[in-house]
């Protein structure tokens, strides 16, 4: 639906209904989200992938530690380039995560930060364990009342095609149903937190079996598969062998290589990061939305690594997948591309 469109239908909508009914009979059935597609603008730089989305992680800190700065960054990369949505990977809500969907940080830490056009897109979550300091499921209840932010539960999937066509000469990029090429990617968002609470073993053994049973009933279209989560599994931050990321090397590494998992993206480590330890599946940190902390060079299984604040931009085609991570001047610090 264009953007004209919607307003007139929820325009008209609403005026039926105020004629038809007493306003509290329909308080709840407020219409506050657009598709992104809506408000795709025609970036100047152009490249074949039919995918193309920001990852960010570890921000909400009232603009503070830099966080403005990327976000500014990310804005104007977003203009220039194309983006269908943005990826967070949790710790969304420092210090303690955010009391309802009505906190005023969701203004102070988010609204009123990522302003730029192009990041009125939509935003995929996931928890962090900050997060989990207040009500998490208020992070999932926002997503009714918001316009762009898109967490329909704690853990949850996406296909997304990677047949794309454009609408017309320079408009925006949308699914081609009659596209030969029948690549998909599938992403998987992950809750990460409750691995670390023995407490939580039941809801930790229920998510396991829905992410087995996830690629297990992924369509054989399937070319890239990415798991989201805010703990990584490897890491050259301050946490190379701490308990977080020992417990979820146990927990993951085994579901990954079973099912050939090219990616894990997470946050936690303050930085940016691309490591591959030994398997099939590389590790992705962009947890540099704020606040850094420090990375350890010279480590083997570590390609890249960088204690500065940015967020990483990932291009994805049916034969090819490039990563990017990209400091707050804009400059790519570090770019590498995988192949199918
Ligand atoms: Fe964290």
């Amino acid at each position: 639906m264009k953007r004209r469109d919607f307003v007139k239908n929820t325009t008209l909508t609403a005026i039926g209904a105020s004629v038809l009914a007493p306003l509290s009979s329909f308080a709840g059935k407020r219409v506050t989200h657009i598709n992104s597609e809506d408000l795709t603008l025609i970036p100047k730089i152009k490249d074949d992938y039919a995918l193309h989305f920001m990852a960010l992680g570890d921000w909400g800190r009232n603009g503070e530690y830099d966080q403005l700065e990327v976000a500014k960054q990310m804005g104007i990369w977003g203009t220039e380039h194309p983006l269908d949505f943005v990826v967070s990977v949790g710790d969304n809500f420092y210090p303690k995560g955010v009391v309802s969907e009505f906190d005023p940080l969701w203004h102070y830490s988010f609204e009123n930060i990522y302003t730029a056009h192009s990041l009125q897109c939509d935003w995929y979550p996931v928890l962090g364990n900050h997060d989990y300091h207040s009500d998490v499921d208020s992070q999932i209840k926002y997503g009714k009342i918001s316009r762009r932010w898109d967490m329909p539960a704690r853990y949850y999937s996406k296909e997304i095609s990677l047949s794309k066509g454009k609408d017309k000469e320079d408009g925006p990029v949308r699914e081609d149903k009659t596209s030969k090429i029948k690549s998909k990617a599938l992403l998987l968002f992950i809750d990460t937190d409750p691995f670390l609470h023995e407490t939580k073993a039941d809801y930790v053994e229920k998510q396991m079996s829905w992410i087995n049973d996830t690629f297990k009933k992924a369509s054989p279209d399937v070319t890239w598969k990415i798991v989201i989560g805010h703990h990584p599994y490897h890491t050259v931050g301050p946490r190379i062998n701490n308990y977080d990321t020992l417990t979820m090397r146990n927990a993951l590494s085994q579901v990954f290589e079973d099912n050939k998992v090219d990616i894990y993206l997470s946050g936690h480590e303050h930085s940016l990061q691309h490591l591959k330890p030994g398997g099939y599946t590389h590790q992705f940190i962009s947890g540099a939305g704020s606040e850094l902390t420090a990375v350890t060079a010279g480590i083997p299984e570590s390609r890249f690594e960088a204690s500065t604040h940015g967020f990483m931009y990932f291009s994805v085609g049916p034969a090819s997948l490039n990563v990017k991570a990209v400091n707050t001047e804009g400059k790519v610090l570090y770019e590498t591309t995988l192949a199918k």
